[in-house]
């Protein structure tokens, strides 16, 4: 009889999205990271994390066959250093790239054209119109120009934006700069698209020095990491009422109730949802039926990760 392969997956319907029926040679499990999980877990080669649930990060110390960590989150900041080099680690890039340059423009709109105070307004029935910033015509400097950077920049040409692309190095030909020109682009920001993932070479990127050379007024807005941003650093620039801010991600995390960027005005705080939408499960699903037949098939899997 030909072996089989243990895999675990978060999700018992999948085998609907598979033609009900998982691949030939595996055995799958279904752990959804709440609850007891299977009690055999000595074999498990390839294991799917579920999505936006720390309880699932907790059994890689019981995996000691594992040859596969597929995640679901575009950043592996969460699993670094918890897995073996020999590990392969796939990542969700592409996944959230939708959902969250989605909300990255809806900050940037809510910003600028000032829906959280209209909606305050609302709230008491007061009608007391003014006039606003406007997205259109703004200068939008990306940093981390990459998979959802891209998804950002299809959005804001639509909004009639210019959009400026900041990546690990520069790529003249794709019209990407590196971090040595921010002396020169961030004084055009009118925003500053943080996309950035949290590496140690990212860490604190946007820091005092950065944050110094942008224009009176301008918007920072942080759907990459909290870790990226010297958030002390980002509440003396919004405490002296020279920059904004539209935060999807903080460093910390959550942000505790007490944290002085709760109460600063020109802030708009959103608790790291930006990749959590509807668009995610369908795209996720197919993603990981595709990745267990190529996983099944001994085909290269897709999302490698070096780490
Ligand atoms: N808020 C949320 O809910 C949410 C949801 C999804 C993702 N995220 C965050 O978004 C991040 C990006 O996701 P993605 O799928 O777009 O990743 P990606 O396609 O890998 O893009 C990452 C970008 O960051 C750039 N970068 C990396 N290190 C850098 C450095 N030291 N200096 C300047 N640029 C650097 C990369 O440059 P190169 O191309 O030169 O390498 C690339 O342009 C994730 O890592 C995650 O932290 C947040």
């Amino acid at each position: 009889m030909a072996s089989t392969r243990h895999v675990l997956v978060p999700w018992a319907h999948l085998v609907d999205r598979m033609g009900g029926e998982w691949p030939d040679g595996l055995r799958v499990d279904v752990y959804d990271g709440e609850g007891e999980p299977p009690r055999d877990l000595d074999d498990v080669e390839l294991y799917v994390m579920p999505y936006a649930n720390p309880g699932a990060l907790a059994l890689l110390d019981r995996l000691p066959s594992l040859k596969v960590l597929q995640v679901l989150t575009a950043g592996v900041d969460a699993v670094i250093g918890r897995i073996g080099p020999d590990v392969r680690l796939c990542n969700g890039r592409g996944l959230h790239d939708a959902s969250t340059a989605e909300l990255a423009l809806g900050l940037m709109l809510a910003a600028q054209r000032e829906i959280p105070h209209w909606a305050a307004n609302q709230r008491e029935h007061k009608w007391d119109p003014h006039f606003t910033r406007s997205l259109a015509d703004s200068v939008v400097v990306i940093l981390g120009y990459g998979s959802i950077g891209a998804a950002l920049e299809r959005r804001l040409l639509a909004c009639e934006c210019e959009v400026i692309r900041v990546a690990s190095r520069p790529r003249p030909e794709e019209n990407i700069y590196g971090p040595e020109s921010l002396p020169e682009l961030l004084p055009r920001a009118t925003v500053v698209a943080n996309v950035l993932p949290s590496t140690p070479a990212t860490a604190k990127f946007v820091n005092a020095e950065r944050l110094a050379l942008l224009p009176d007024d301008a918007l920072v807005v942080n759907v990459g990491r909290g870790a990226t941003v010297d958030t002390d650093a980002l509440v003396k620039e919004i405490a002296s009422g020279r920059l904004r801010a539209a935060l999807d991600v903080t460093d910390p995390e959550p942000l505790p109730a007490d944290h002085p960027l709760w109460a600063l005005p020109n802030v708009l705080i959103t608790p790291h949802v930006a990749g959590g939408s509807s668009t995610f499960y369908p795209r996720a699903e197919k993603f990981v039926a595709d990745q267990l037949r190529r996983f099944a098939a001994g085909e290269e899997l897709a999302n490698i990760v070096p780490h």
